[in-house]
């Protein structure tokens, strides 16, 4: 069984899928964790973003895996357990230009296909339904508006004591949404079988129940 989330940042994309796979019993995979871990390590290398071809002999150093501790993925980038280090503005920045080009994203790919062979999956991202498991039997699009997501972003911060802002947020997102969607290769765009869920007005709870709804029209599960 695969469930394909894709959409922008701040759709509520990991909140939801892990809940999905907890209450299915399926595999959480989050790989825009594995594209920020990707991007983590060129940072290390001091690669500007602008260095394509710095980029792609870097990556080719890169081993990237994850494993699973209490239900919760963890990515290992050369063996170092990364997951506290990827969800900085800085790393955010960098995968979106990072995860634009074609070597990383070849790498990646491959490693997503290969964990939705072993184990019933709900993986998200922004190629899933399109890229990554075109056959997916659950497609789904989740959106939600800019100011909306922003403020979803700012609210997790400021509740870890993070000093931000509202507007610059926003910003940034429409930033990492233009990049996405207009990237050369595998763009963020709704898979042609997918079914959009727009949350701006909706809670987590709301969410998961429409998405089981979803699930449940397209398997009979
Ligand atoms: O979902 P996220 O914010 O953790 O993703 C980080 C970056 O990685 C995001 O800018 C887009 C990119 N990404 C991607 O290109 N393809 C994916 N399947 C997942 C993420």
């Amino acid at each position: 069984m695969q469930v394909a989330i894709d959409g922008p940042a701040g759709a509520g994309k990991s909140t939801i899928a892990k809940r999905l796979a907890g209450e299915s019993g399926y595999i959480y995979v989050d790989t825009g964790a594995m594209y920020r871990a990707m991007a983590l390590y060129l940072i290390r290398c001091e690669i500007s973003p602008d260095d394509k071809s710095g980029i792609e002999e870097a990556c080719e150093k890169a081993d990237i895996s994850i494993k699973y501790a209490d239900g919760e993925q963890q990515v290992i980038l050369n063996g170092e357990n990364v997951n506290g280090l990827i969800r900085t503005q800085e790393v955010s920045n960098m995968a979106s230009v990072s995860s634009a080009n074609p070597k990383v994203r070849e790498k990646l790919v491959a490693l997503q296909q290969k964990l939705a062979e072993s184990a019933d999956v709900v993986m998200d991202g922004r190629d899933i339904g399109t890229r990554v498991l075109p056959g997916a039997e659950v497609k789904i699009y989740l959106t939600a508006s800019t100011r909306v997501r922003a403020k979803r972003r700012y609210d997790e911060m400021t509740a870890k004591g993070e000093i931000c802002d509202l507007d610059t947020i926003e910003k940034e997102i429409a930033e990492r949404d233009e990049r996405d969607m207009n990237r050369e290769i595998s763009p963020l765009k709704q898979a042609e079988d997918a079914v959009p869920v727009d949350t701006s007005d909706m809670g987590i709870d709301e969410v998961v129940e429409a998405i089981k709804g979803i699930i449940s029209d397209k398997t009979g599960k």
